[in-house]
């Protein structure tokens, strides 16, 4: 176990730091003490669960190992500095350079980033026999980032692109329709529902099909539920173009699935603006796939469901066999916000 911290994206208050705790849970990667900074994470964990988050995280920026916490302020962080040993990380030999990053406006009237790259990179050379600076190329990146006015510095282990969520866009679909979610969001909620590699994640409203297409994009097999044909269809098409296939494509009703099991559930039901609810309610049909995945899971397995957050969905699962886990918020636009919830199953 070792320390590590991750930067996160500032998209979302609450979503990225519960996304990479579900990452590693997934992946079964225990962790401790995790605390939370302003767009950082910092927590215990194995070095190797980099990798797992780097592969299936959308709102995680960087990782990094920690290699010391200091109040924002020059003299606070020389001291921590020179308590800690850089050779451990960084060989006799090897070439590295610091990178400064703030979030918000921490400590800008005491600190200025170029100049605490400077500082610390004077002082790592004069700590660490045999390494040199390289700007351009370095063979190690020291990562800094001030936050709730403390400078957590680390070794820079993954740099994590949002360049291929772009490029997954409602927009960028060969099939659009005005309702289809963002990929990140997607994704996002395929973690939070701890799919898995190999297991097969259900979405009952599949829409354009983007939450199969971010699970599948991580290995898991997919299958989608959709009441109208042209969504079954848009959805083939849109799988086709990124080269899935999906493990089913159901033209079918959310309350009445024909299947037996899966693992994991992430939908995004109507909300009866630009997707109709086909005669009922978002509220109705958010309990009635409830009680129709509530079938399919088995106990300790999840549900991640959006819809609007004036419907309050979080009580509804207890009186339907399942555990509230936690809940988020992400504003879309003036009349929307949308509540992310995520329920585990908690009785047969
Ligand atoms: C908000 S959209 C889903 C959008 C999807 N998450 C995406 O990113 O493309 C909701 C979908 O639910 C479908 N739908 C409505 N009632 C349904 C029902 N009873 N069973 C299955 N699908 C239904 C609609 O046809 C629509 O495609």
């Amino acid at each position: 176990m070792v320390r590590l911290f991750f930067l996160l994206s500032g998209e979302n208050e609450t979503l990225p730091a519960s996304e990479v705790k579900a990452v590693l849970e997934a992946e079964g990667y225990s962790y401790s003490n995790p605390e939370g900074l302003d767009q950082v994470l910092r927590l215990e964990s194995d070095v190797e669960s980099v990798k797992a988050v780097q592969i299936r995280s959308a709102y995680t920026r960087v990782s990094a190992q920690e290699l010391l916490i200091a109040d924002a302020n020059y003299s606070a962080i020389t001291k921590a500095a020179a308590k800690n040993d850089f050779s451990a990380v960084l060989k006799s030999g090897e070439s590295f350079v610091v990178r400064i990053n703030r979030i918000k406006n921490y400590a800008d009237t005491e600190i200025n980033t170029m100049t605490l790259e400077i500082k610390l990179g004077r002082q790592i050379l004069s700590q660490t026999p045999g390494v040199t600076v390289n700007l351009k190329n370095p063979d190690k990146t020291f990562i800094g980032i001030i936050t709730s006015n403390k400078l957590v510095l680390g070794l820079k282990l993954t740099d994590i692109t949002s360049k291929t969520f772009s490029e997954r866009r409602p927009r960028k679909k060969p099939f659009f329709h005005p309702s289809a979610m963002p990929s990140k969001m997607a994704r996002c909620m395929v973690n939070l529902a701890h799919a898995k590699t190999e297991s097969v994640l259900l979405d009952p409203f599949c829409g354009t099909g983007t939450s199969l297409i971010e699970a599948a994009f991580i290995g898991c097999r997919t299958v989608g539920v959709d009441a109208q044909r042209r969504m079954i269809l848009g959805t083939k098409k849109n799988l086709v173009h990124f080269g899935i296939e999906a493990e089913g494509l159901i033209l079918g009703d959310s309350r009445k699935i024909p299947l037996v099991k899966v693992d994991a559930v992430v939908t995004d039901p109507p909300y009866g603006r630009s997707s109709s609810t086909l005669k009922s309610t978002t509220v109705q049909l958010v309990e009635d796939v409830m009680v129709s995945t509530h079938a399919l899971l088995g106990v300790g397995q999840r549900i991640c469901i959006a819809a609007p957050k004036t419907l309050n969905i979080s009580p509804l699962g207890a009186g339907l066999g399942f555990r509230h886990v936690e809940s988020h918020f992400a504003y879309i636009h003036q009349t929307l916000t949308r509540e992310i919830a995520v329920f585990e199953k908690a009785t047969q």
